[in-house]
């Protein structure tokens, strides 16, 4: 059985619906910023709890409307070094000049970096919440904001439905920017949503999103925007899954609860702490390796040997080791530490995709279990994984294991992704 790194669910009644509406959008020739778009961003605020959102066509063009709408040309924003190249990459797309921080234990941003890198020509702040996790020091960060007179944006392209304290994620900042590519929780195919409570951003994101026209039907343009608009066919896809939000959170939480528990068993995977205040979505579920196991090792091998496909660490490579951003900062290394060390402490970062397969009720085969911790033994101490393989073929290993107390992660998809669930295991 393969188990891919990311699995999209649209369920059969969900894709004849989309496609009823999309027979619908043609024939009514109503295909852009329509009823379907504003039905999305009506319940996606009203689910978020903010007063308005936006609907567009990416999480990055959200981010970057948010900082158009805030003015930031000219200025520096603080970007915590932990995230997708895009979060960065917005900033200098509205002309701004990014403040790289650091980052703590759970992989987002630091306030006391976020206090080292203020300058005089900060304008704002952007807060990642990396895996789904709102982190509780989000409190902190928008206390450091108020009293510097800075903007918190948060981007919240993980978090759709996380909480902290019951409040959602895309309700902490001035704004959030939240994306729907097919990786995400939910997807509309591509797409974004901004959420804010303040009606100037509300008013001035409508107008960046349709090449800074003052109105749908004016032709009279007050600002320089772009074709940020999201498609009816794409809000339909975005609202068939929005209405599946809380059920796939379910199915991460259930899965993540699982990983918990059995997690704590191996020593040589640590897992992030979430504290009891924070409600992930588990867009990703996050653990580390111990110093000295090696990455890539580990996954080809649960790759080639297990079929289990794991990409995409909430990331290998901190944004400013990134070339393109040494080029730019000239960062030659050893800037942002606890960044920094978690490439070379060598952490993995595990997430879970899809995790329950409601389409199968197949029990996994006992070949796709993996017992990690021996995995994770020979990984460190054999060198030659082939030939550590033949000494002890899959079957052989896993003769001793029905009585053993062993955890199979063999479901385990996930994206360091160790390790992916399926319905069938539970
Ligand atoms: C943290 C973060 N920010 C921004 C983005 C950009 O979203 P999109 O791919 O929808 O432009 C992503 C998505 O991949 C992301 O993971």
């Amino acid at each position: 059985m393969q188990i891919p790194a990311a699995k999209i669910y649209f369920p059969e009644e969900d894709r004849k619906w989309v496609l009823e509406k999309v027979d619908e959008i043609m024939s009514t020739g109503q295909l852009t910023l329509g009823k379907y778009g504003r039905e999305f961003e009506e319940k996606f605020a009203s689910y978020v709890g903010t007063k308005y959102a936006i609907a567009v066509n990416s999480g990055t063009s959200a981010l970057e409307i948010v900082l158009r709408a805030m003015d930031i040309a000219g200025s520096s924003v603080i970007v915590p070094t932990n995230t997708f190249v895009a979060t960065p990459a917005s900033v200098i797309h509205a002309g701004g000049e990014v403040i790289f921080a650091d980052i703590t234990d759970n992989l987002c941003l630091d306030p006391e970096s976020v206090r080292q890198k203020i300058r005089k020509d900060t304008k704002g702040v952007i807060i990642v919440h990396i895996a789904g996790i709102v982190p509780p020091q989000i409190k902190e960060i928008q206390k450091i904001c108020q009293e510097n007179n800075l903007f918190l944006l948060e981007d919240a392209a993980h978090a759709q439905g996380s909480t902290l304290d019951g409040k959602k994620a895309g309700s902490f900042g001035v704004a959030a920017a939240f994306s729907f590519y097919p990786t995400k929780v939910i997807t509309s195919g591509e797409g974004g949503m901004i959420t804010t409570d303040d009606e100037k951003i509300h008013e001035r994101a409508l107008i960046f999103r349709d090449q800074g026209k003052a109105g749908f039907y004016s032709n009279v343009h007050t600002e320089i925007g772009y074709n940020w608009r999201m498609s009816e066919v794409h809000a339909v896809m975005g609202l068939s899954q929005f209405a599946r939000l809380d059920e796939f959170i379910a199915d991460r939480r259930r899965a993540a609860a699982i990983y918990d528990r059995e997690l704590e068993k191996i020593e040589k995977l640590k897992r992030v702490e979430i504290p009891p205040a924070v409600k992930s979505n588990y867009y990703k579920y996050v653990a580390i390796l111990e110093t000295g196991i090696d990455r890539p090792s580990l996954k080809k091998e649960m790759k080639e040997k297990y079929s289990v496909g794991l990409s995409g660490e909430v990331y290998e490579l901190p944004c400013h080791l990134q070339p393109i951003f040494k080029k730019l900062y000239n960062f030659t290394g050893g800037e942002l530490d606890r960044a920094q060390a978690s490439i070379e402490s060598n952490r993995v970062i595990p997430a879970l995709g899809r995790m329950f397969d409601r389409a199968s009720d197949q029990r996994p085969d006992r070949r796709t279990r993996i017992d990690i911790e021996e995995l994770l033994q020979r990984i460190e101490y054999e060198p030659d994984l082939d030939e550590a393989l033949d000494a002890a073929p899959l079957e052989d290993l896993h003769k001793g294991l029905a009585d053993r107390d062993a955890f199979f992660p063999g479901f385990l998809s996930c994206r360091l992704h160790l390790l992916f669930f399926n319905k069938s295991l539970f």
